[in-house]
């Protein structure tokens, strides 16, 4: 059975009450809860983390690499900054799917640049709470009979 791992970075607990007019109002545990659920009814198990610290994400990525087949990643902020995420990515040999509630191409210029991008198999972004789901299938359709 393919085993993702849903990694969510700094400030997504917050979901549900910060700048609603980007994120909207789902919490993270209803993302959470939808992607596990979504993710089952596809006949495979999702595991969610969120951390507000690098270190933390850097070693999730590490310890995926003997438990699960593939990573979906909204490393929020540390998109933009973070090469010691980029080279986590480099150094586990998983397939990662970054994603973003919003289109961050249509947003501060700052945003518009991403550290995750070339190493990510690709990126989902814009399409709110929905995007979790789209990356769940990418993924698994990218892991194929693989897993
Ligand atoms: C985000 C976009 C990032 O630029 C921002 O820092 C976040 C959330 C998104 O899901 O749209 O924290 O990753």
């Amino acid at each position: 059975m393919p085993s993702l791992l849903l990694l969510n970075g700094p400030n997504l607990n917050l979901l549900g009450s910060r700048q609603t007019d980007v994120y909207g109002t789902a919490t993270l545990s209803e993302i959470e809860d939808q992607s596990r659920a979504h993710a089952e009814s596809l006949g495979a198990d999702l595991t969610a983390l969120q951390s507000n610290h690098e270190g933390v994400l850097v070693e999730a990525i590490h310890a995926a690499r003997n438990i699960h087949h593939g990573i979906i990643l909204n490393a929020g902020a540390y998109t933009h900054t973070s090469v010691a995420l980029r080279d986590a990515i480099s150094s586990v040999e998983l397939p990662v799917v970054e994603l973003h509630l919003s289109n961050i191409h249509a947003r501060e210029h700052f945003r518009q640049t991403s550290h995750i991008a070339p190493v990510a198999i690709g990126q989902i972004c814009g399409f709110g709470p929905v995007g979790y789901k789209l990356a769940i299938d990418a993924l698994l359709s990218h892991i194929g009979g693989k897993a």
